[in-house]
């Protein structure tokens, strides 16, 4: 294991990326965990991520000097840096010069165990204030820039390396080569994590946990739940039962797919929940979007305790084994952005799941809590899910019922359907379902604007195309469609799909729309 010692502001997740694309396995800590803890541990090397901090700062995070002297490989980038640098008695100044964004820097001795083979100007990431401008003793200054006399340094006697900048940002041309330096050279490890170690590890843990229990998942068609229950699925086979809820408010297709393709894929035992009229009339002469979102919501949990209570009752009546675990999707970011990142275990108790009797207590499995979802996609793919389950786009829990602005109907679902299928057709066909992050399609079932068609006159609904691009959801940009693409798409659209004539382009960023409209 590589350490990634966490100093706030989000670098450590994208680090600890770019060391498994390295293929070599890495964990994210705390900087407020103890050194003693850290060690305990094993590291093979140790990371120490960026920050928001100056070091000077009152409640600036640092670390025991200990940690420098315990002969583990130890690299620090920009604060991590800063920080090897003042512990061990180098010079950190408040210049006030700051560097932020694409910076030019010079290496000044390619022979470095860091920098070899890279050229001696290079384009680096930088974001810092304060400035190094003298080493510790023992150490040699490997490249500086501008502003900065050192920005980068190593002694290699004691595999200690720092670098000013951000090795782990894209911008940064030589990063991941700088990173894989000193993981392979400097720390001298064996690139061999892969994706395949993960599922024969999980297969082994689960199957050892569950005995001959039982289990059950629920699945949304997502990729999460779909690779979670996969894994599983393959370590106890029909001991794990999966429930889908299918609510009338998928797309077109996407129900079949989990009936059909996942289940011949993985062979799972697999419940559907016809719930499509029990939403409709929930739904019914409702057109507000929260409330939407809240009947949605209520109707769903309600079905699917119902059906896990029905599964339970039934292993009972067998005299089977109990149903004692619940697989969920969780992935490594939930983990860390919940504070959980230095568990372990990937395996915790929680009680009173989803309105089930209190007494029951249920195990939960979450085979993917160690992931990334790009690494997630791999398993799927190593698992042999299909590859419309493994790159499906993100879609929200909701469905359709929130792509309607207006009242839910099953007219106005199977229009939205077709409507929607034929964009994502066009799409996938041109080739950008990788380039765009979603492409929500939504009907205006409250609009009508007049039109012609044939030699009559329509009075339509408009269909809205709202493609965008993001890295997380949480910002987001237009995609700017080739204009061939998005002509076929408003023609097929027009002429395939009854009650619209007319299609339009949504070009607003994220802020201020939302990615959905509702
Ligand atoms: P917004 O519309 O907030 O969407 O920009 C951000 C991302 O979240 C998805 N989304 C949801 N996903 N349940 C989900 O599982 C929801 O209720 C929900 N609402 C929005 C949306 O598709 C986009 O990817």
């Amino acid at each position: 294991t590589v350490l990634v010692v966490d100093f706030g502001a989000q670098y450590a997740q994208l680090i600890a990326r770019r060391v498994r694309e390295a293929r070599v396995y890495s964990e994210i800590v705390p900087s407020t965990m103890p050194v003693a803890e850290m060690l305990a541990k094993n590291p093979k090397a140790i990371i120490l991520s960026g920050g928001p901090s100056s070091v000077y700062a009152e409640e600036a995070p640092s670390l025991d000097r200990s940690l420098f002297e315990s002969g583990v490989p130890i690299f620090g980038m920009c604060y991590g840096f800063q920080l090897m640098a003042t512990t061990l008695g180098g010079t950190v100044d408040n210049t006030g010069a700051r560097e932020y964004g694409r910076t030019q820097l010079t290496v000044s001795k390619n022979s470095s165990t860091l920098f070899e083979g890279t050229p001696v100007e290079q384009t680096v990431w930088m974001s810092h204030g304060d400035a190094c401008s003298a080493a510790p003793e023992g150490f040699t200054v490997t490249a500086s820039t501008d502003l900065v006399p050192v920005a980068a340094f190593e002694n290699d006697e004691k595999r200690l390396y720092g670098v000013q900048h951000h090795p782990e940002v894209m911008h940064s041309t030589y990063g991941q080569q700088v990173l894989e330096h000193f993981l392979y050279r400097g720390a001298g490890i064996e690139p061999s994590w892969t994706t395949g170690n993960v599922i024969d590890e999980q297969v082994a843990a689960i199957r050892e946990l569950v005995g001959t229990k039982r289990a059950i998942c629920g699945l949304s068609g997502g990729v999460d739940s779909a690779v979670a229950a996969a894994l599983v699925q393959k370590a106890i086979g029909s001991q794990l039962t999966c429930v889908y809820v299918d609510h009338g408010l998928m797309r077109k297709g996407e129900t079949e797919q989990v009936e059909k393709d996942f289940v011949a894929a993985t062979g799972v035992q697999l419940r559907v929940v016809d719930a499509e009229e029990r939403f409709l009339k929930a739904l019914a002469g409702v057109s507000d979007p929260e409330e939407k979102r809240k009947i949605i919501g209520r109707e769903f949990i309600r079905v699917f305790e119902q059906a896990q209570a029905e599964i339970i009752a039934e292993a009972g009546s067998e005299g089977g084994e109990p149903v004692e675990f619940l697989v969920q999707g969780t992935l490594y970011p939930d983990v860390v952005e919940s504070g959980g990142g230095t568990g372990t275990a990937n395996i915790k108790s929680h009680h009173n799941v989803g309105g089930l009797p209190e007494d029951l207590e249920f195990k939960l499995i979450e085979p993917l809590r160690k992931l990334f979802k790009d690494e997630v996609r791999m398993v799927g793919q190593e698992l042999g899910l299909p590859e419309e389950i493994v790159q499906r786009q993100p879609f929200p829990g909701p469905g359709l019922g929130i792509r309607i602005v207006g009242e839910v109907t099953k007219e106005r679902l199977d229009l939205l359907r077709e409507a929607d299928a034929i964009a994502r057709e066009e799409l996938t066909a041109a080739g950008l379902d990788r380039e765009i992050w979603q492409c929500p399609v939504v009907l205006l079932a409250d609009v009508r604007s007049v039109g012609v068609q044939g030699d009559g006159r329509t009075y339509g609904h408009p269909i809205v195309l709202r493609p965008v691009s993001s890295e997380d959801a949480m910002t987001a940009d237009w995609s700017r469609l080739p204009y061939d693409v998005l002509g076929r798409i408003s023609t097929r659209i027009t002429n395939e799909v009854d009650e619209v004539n007319r299609v339009v382009l949504d070009i607003t960023s994220k802020p201020p729309g939302t990615i959905e409209w509702e």
